[in-house]
């Protein structure tokens, strides 16, 4: 297993967590996986493609401001699905290293759901591709504030973070 598929299965692991007892664990290990695309929030023309992107691709089910789709998104759909939840620092989003984020982000949420899971988050690795997924994420990271940015970053350094 090399370690975009470990992220990979960390990010599925992170979800079935979501699915079963929605609690949104922080216990992912710290990952920076070869290859991934530059997502720096200081970097303002990526964050401003970012921002464009997200509003025609991600918006209609994060939410416009990142609110997330409901105000009451822990809960489970009447159909079993997980709302989509806030990219802003109410949410998890946060909490996870960047090889994660752009796993799910390349793969969707079903890749690595456990059986029985149906996953909303759809896979957009082949769509966007990975340059636009790190706008996106660069982006998202402008929005939090400078504390939760700087732990999200010192996660996703590696273990043991
Ligand atoms: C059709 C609705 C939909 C669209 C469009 C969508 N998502 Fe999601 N997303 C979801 C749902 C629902 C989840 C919750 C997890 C699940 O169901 O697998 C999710 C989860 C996520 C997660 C993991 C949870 C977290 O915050 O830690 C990330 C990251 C994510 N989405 C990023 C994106 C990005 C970036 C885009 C735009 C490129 C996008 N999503 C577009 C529905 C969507």
């Amino acid at each position: 297993m090399n370690k975009i598929h470990l992220a990979v299965a960390l990010g599925g692991m992170a979800l079935a967590g979501i699915a079963t007892v929605q609690t949104f664990p922080s216990l992912i290990p710290g990952l920076s996986p070869p290859g991934l695309p530059p997502s720096d929030p200081a970097n303002r023309a990526l964050v401003a493609q970012g921002r464009d992107l997200y509003a025609t691709q991600c918006a209609q089910c994060h939410g416009a401001r990142l609110e997330g789709e409901d105000p009451d998104w822990k809960r489970r759909k009447d159909n079993g699905l997980l709302y989509a939840p806030p990219h802003d620092v109410s949410g998890h989003t946060w909490h996870h290293p960047d090889g994660v984020l752009i796993a799910i982000m390349r793969d969707g949420g079903q890749v690595n759901a456990p059986p029985g899971f149906t996953s909303g988050m759809p896979a957009f690795g082949e769509t966007l591709g990975d340059t636009k997924l790190g706008a996106i994420l660069a982006f998202i990271k402008s929005t939090w504030p400078k504390d939760a940015r700087a732990r999200q970053a010192a996660i996703s350094q590696g273990p043991g973070q």
